[in-house]
């Protein structure tokens, strides 16, 4: 990873996307009926789903982006405890933004709600890529056994 001056393009859609994103799951959180029992899943309810769905695949592409891209080296001047504090709010950051939607499916999932991302069912495909998942972890384990 080479060190460089500025975020790139990319980084700075995907920040963007996340932003925008995020304005409209809020819009969709605090005007979509109140979720209690047997609520059935309504326009409203579903997009908040789906944006949220569309969340965590932005930004586990983020992260991964952030794995394989270096960040802006600081500017001259900037004391050591405003690079550190910023490192510790982006990584914040990060984990609220996969744990809020992780959250919010693990209740979807508890009231058995149907979870999809505009009509890509999520409950069932994830079932099968957690299986393909923890067969591929299992082989691998295997093979440095043996
Ligand atoms: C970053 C993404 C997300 C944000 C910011 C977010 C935000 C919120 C907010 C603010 C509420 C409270 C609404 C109220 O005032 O009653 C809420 C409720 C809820 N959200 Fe999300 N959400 C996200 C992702 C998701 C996802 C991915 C799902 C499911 C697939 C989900 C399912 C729910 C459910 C079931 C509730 C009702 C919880 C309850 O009242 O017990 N959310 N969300």
């Amino acid at each position: 990873m080479s060190k460089s001056t500025g975020y790139t393009p990319t980084a700075k859609t995907l920040h963007w996307l996340i932003v925008a994103l995020l304005v409209a799951q809020f819009v969709f959180a605090w005007t979509m009926p109140h979720i209690g029992r047997n609520t059935p899943v309504t326009t409203l309810i579903s997009l908040h789903f789906s944006f949220g769905v569309a969340i965590l695949v932005v930004v586990f592409v983020r992260l991964l982006w952030r794995a394989t891209h270096a960040e802006p080296t600081p500017l001259d001047g900037v004391p050591p405890w405003q690079v550190q504090s910023a490192w510790v709010l982006h990584w914040l950051l990060y984990l609220m933004l996969f744990g809020i939607p992780v959250l919010g499916w693990i209740n979807a999932s508890w009231r058995g709600m149907p979870i999809g991302m505009f009509g890509w069912d999520c409950r069932n495909s994830l079932g099968r890529e957690h299986q393909v998942g923890a067969g591929a972890v299992t082989c691998t384990q295997y093979s440095q056994i043996s």
